[in-house]
C-alpha cells in the first residue's frame, strides 16, 4: 500500500517511456514486501536528475541514455567499476550522499558465465556506451576481445582501451578468418522498427559460436534466430537487461530478487 512511508525509485533518461524497468522493480518491491514505488523521470538535463534525486531523497535511481557519462561529475562517490567504464547506470542514495555503480558490464558477462569466458575469444559488434562496458566486463572475466565496428575511429579507441584486435565491419577479409568463440551484438542493429537489419555477415558464424544480443525489443532478434538456424546457442536481450536490474535492486535492498520471476513479468506485460 502506498502510504506517507513509501520510498521513491526511478529510472531517469530521455526518451525513457520504453523503459522495462519500472515493471522488474515495482515487482520485486511488492514480491519482497517492500514499501517502495519505481517510477519513471524524463528530465530535460542531468544536472535536474541530481536535484530531483537530493530534493525528493530518492533512494535509487537507474540511470540511462544519455545521462550515464554525464551524470559522473555530481556524484559524491563511485565505485572504481563505473570509474574505468567512463559510465553510471546506478545511484544509490545513502543518507543524502549520491554514490554510483555499474550494473552493466556485470550484467553483460553473467549470462556467459556458465559457458566459460577466460581464454576464449569473444567478437563485440559496436564500439558505443554499452559495447564499453560489456568490453569492460569481458576483459575482467579474462576473455579476448575483439572489436568490430563500422566508424573505424571509434572501434580502434574502444580495442585500444582493452588491449583487444579491431576490424571495420566491412572488411570482410579479415572478419572471415574470426572464429569467435562468442560473439555480442552491442550495437541497435535488428531492433523495432528495423527487425529485418542484420548486424554481422552470417556466413562467417561456425555452430560452435554462442552468440548473445543486448536488443530485446524484438526478443529474438534476426542475428539471434538465423545463429539458431545454424545451431548456434544463443542469449538473448533480456539476459543482460534483467541481470543489470537485478543488481540495481541489490544494491538498494540487500535483496538478490529471481531473475526468472521477472522474466515472466517482462514476458506477460512487456509487450516485446
Ligand atoms: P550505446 O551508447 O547505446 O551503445 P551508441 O553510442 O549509439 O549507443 O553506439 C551504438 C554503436 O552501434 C556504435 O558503435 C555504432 O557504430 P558507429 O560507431 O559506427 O556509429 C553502432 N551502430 C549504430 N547503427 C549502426 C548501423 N546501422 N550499422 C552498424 N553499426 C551501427
Amino acid at each position: 500500500m502506498i502510504d506517507s512511508f513509501t520510498q521513491l525509485y526511478g529510472v531517469f533518461g530521455n526518451p525513457v517511456r520504453h523503459s522495462k524497468s519500472p515493471l522488474i522493480h515495482n515487482f520485486a518491491f511488492q514480491y519482497h514486501n517492500i514499501n517502495a514505488v519505481y517510477l519513471a523521470f524524463e528530465p530535460a538535463g542531468v544536472s535536474k536528475c541530481i536535484d530531483a534525486v537530493r530534493t525528493l531523497n530518492i533512494k535509487g535511481a537507474s540511470i540511462t541514455i544519455p545521462f550515464k557519462e554525464s551524470l559522473m561529475e555530481y556524484l559524491d562517490w563511485m565505485d572504481e567499476d563505473a570509474a574505468a567504464i567512463g559510465a553510471v547506470n546506478t545511484i544509490v542514495n545513502k543518507e543524502g550522499s549520491l554514490l554510483g555503480f555499474n550494473t552493466d558490464y556485470k550484467a553483460a558477462v553473467e549470462p556467459l558465465k556458465p559457458f566459460g569466458i577466460t581464454g576464449k575469444q569473444v567478437c563485440i559488434l559496436g564500439a558505443g556506451g554499452a559495447a564499453q562496458a560489456v568490453a569492460y566486463g569481458i576483459k575482467k572475466e579474462k576473455g579476448h576481445l575483439v572489436i568490430l565496428n563500422r566508424n573505424k575511429k571509434k572501434g580502434e579507441n574502444l580495442a585500444e582501451k582493452y588491449n583487444a584486435d579491431f576490424f571495420p565491419l566491412d572488411d570482410k577479409e579479415n572478419i572471415s578468418k574470426i572464429q569467435p568463440d562468442i560473439l555480442i551484438n552491442t550495437t541497435p542493429v535488428g531492433m523495432h522498427p528495423n527487425i529485418a537489419h542484420l548486424s554481422f555477415p552470417l556466413d562467417y558464424l561456425n555452430p560452435d559460436t554462442i552468440v548473445m544480443d543486448i536488443i530485446y525489443n524484438p526478443l529474438k532478434t534476426r542475428l539471434l534466430k538465423e545463429a539458431q538456424s545454424k545451431g548456434c546457442r544463443t542469449i538473448d536481450g533480456l539476459s543482460m537487461f534483467l541481470h543489470q536490474g537485478a543488481h540495481q535492486f541489490r544494491l538498494w535492498t540487500g535483496i538478490s530478487p529471481d531473475i526468472d520471476l521477472m522474466r515472466n513479468i517482462i514476458l506477460k506485460n512487456g509487450d516485446l
